[in-house]
């Protein structure tokens, strides 16, 4: 599959990378390159700063109509010292992308784990599960195929509001690391 990667940050690396192990074409792309490897890629990865995460998504609205995009980011704010989130409870950054690019079919991913373990992650306990959550369901097994093919277990949550729930899960993995100063840690749903 030929996947872009919009952003050039250690998410974007990380995935890119991953991605090539898998047999994937990937282009990753900067500011002033986003359209264009979202028009070559057939489904798309937004790994930018949370900051721009609408922005970029509207940008690229356009070039990936009808395309799968995965959101990989979080509505991070460092301005106080402590990462907080900048939107929440009625609202979520998912759902601000999903409505700046309304034709694309945007599935939350990979925002609940750290970059070195999104791909092919290695962990004693198993297989960890990546949940996800987006509002097209053909586009949502797209990511689930990607993604139990490259080491994960899927749980899916619903519809793109529930990323109000998955963007929170970031910060406590955040602060699991913080007290542990381990960062190979994920979240595994045992039924
Ligand atoms: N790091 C992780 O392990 C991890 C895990 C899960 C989710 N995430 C989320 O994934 C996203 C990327 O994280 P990262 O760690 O890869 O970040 P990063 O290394 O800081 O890279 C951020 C990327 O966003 C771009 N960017 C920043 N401001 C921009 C703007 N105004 N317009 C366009 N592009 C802009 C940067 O471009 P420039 O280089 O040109 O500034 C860079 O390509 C974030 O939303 C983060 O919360 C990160």
């Amino acid at each position: 599959m030929r996947i872009g990667l919009l952003g050039s940050g250690v998410v974007g690396q990380a995935l890119s990378s991953g991605y090539q192990r898998h047999g994937h074409e990937t282009q990753i792309a900067g500011r002033g390159s986003f359209a264009d490897v979202a028009g070559w890629a057939e489904l798309v990865v937004l790994a930018v700063a949370g900051s721009a995460a609408e922005a970029v998504a509207a940008e690229v609205a356009a070039a990936t109509a009808g395309k799968v995009l995965i959101d990989a980011t979080n509505p991070l704010d460092h301005s106080s010292g402590a990462p907080r989130l900048f939107v929440g409870f009625d609202d979520s950054l998912g759902e601000r992308v999903q409505r700046a690019a309304p034709e694309t079919r945007v599935v939350k991913a990979y925002n609940i784990v750290g970059n070195g373990s999104m791909v092919d992650p290695q962990l004693p306990g198993g297989p960890p599960t990546m949940l996800i959550c987006g509002e097209d369901d053909a586009a949502k097994a797209t990511v689930t195929g990607l993604l139990e093919s490259t080491g994960w277990e899927v749980a899916d949550l619903g519809g793109i509001e529930a990323s109000r729930y998955l963007e929170p899960m970031c910060l406590a993995w955040v602060l699991y690391g913080v007290r542990t100063g381990g960062w190979d840690h994920a979240f595994k749903l045992l039924r």
